[in-house]
């Protein structure tokens, strides 16, 4: 099989097996933090790289619009069946090119999206193009260890995640890209030997 071909092997089995493949971890690691980043979500709310829908159970109803977009179409299609107060409006898109004017959202969530997107510093200047004046980015994701030796562990492990994990890297400082794209970070929190972090912070306006 030829390289590409290896590629799209891993791809699609990854957008089939999803939910599965991170369930455990969802238990152990994701499900509170989705609660409370979610439930901070307020006004118009854009759910970036939404993936299967795994944050809708946690919208709070008080919501005013849900768009839930996604590269791939076949995460968003499993998103359907999932619960969610408000009725999500689904579209395929780029978050390096955001098919909605700028100043639409009053929120924009992103969890554990930020590792695969190919250029997270397009993707941030999209969401800061798009959030109103003092909109918020409420994100999870997993980065780079403030441990040395996890770090190198995860610089070792990311051609591998890159290759079965829909193109997720490991080791990205993204925190420094949210800074450095000129967000004011309000709220963050880390766990884990600083692999898994929360961040609440405002558009640059
Ligand atoms: C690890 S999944 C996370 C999905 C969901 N947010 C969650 O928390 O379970 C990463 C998602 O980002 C999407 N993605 C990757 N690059 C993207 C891009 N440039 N634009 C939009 N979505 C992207 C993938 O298709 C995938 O659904």
């Amino acid at each position: 099989m030829a390289a590409g071909g290896v590629q799209v092997f891993f791809d699609d089995r990854f957008v089939r097996n999803y939910d599965r493949c991170i369930g455990p971890l969802e238990r152990t690691l994701f499900r509170e933090a989705r609660a409370r980043l979610a439930g901070r979500a307020g006004g118009k709310v854009l759910d970036l790289g939404a993936g299967t829908g795994a944050n809708f159970e946690w919208i709070s109803s008080s919501v005013r619009q849900l768009c839930a977009v996604d590269f791939e179409p076949r995460m968003l299609v499993q998103s359907r069946r999932r619960e969610c107060p408000v009725e999500p409006l689904l579209a395929a898109a780029d978050a390096e090119c955001l098919p909605f004017a700028s100043r639409t959202f009053d929120t924009v969530l992103v969890a554990l999206v930020l590792c695969t997107i190919k250029r997270p510093a397009d993707a941030l200047a999209e969401i800061a193009r798009v959030l109103v004046p003092g909109g918020r980015i409420l994100m999870l994701e997993h980065v780079r260890s403030s441990s040395r030796v996890l770090a190198i562990g995860q610089d070792l492990l990311t051609p591998l995640q890159r290759l079965v994990a829909g193109g997720c890297n490991l080791n990205r400082r993204t925190e420094d890209l949210v800074r450095a794209a000129g967000f004011r970070v309000e709220r963050r929190s880390a766990r884990l030997a600083g692999m898994i972090v929360e961040i609440e912070a405002i558009s640059p306006s």
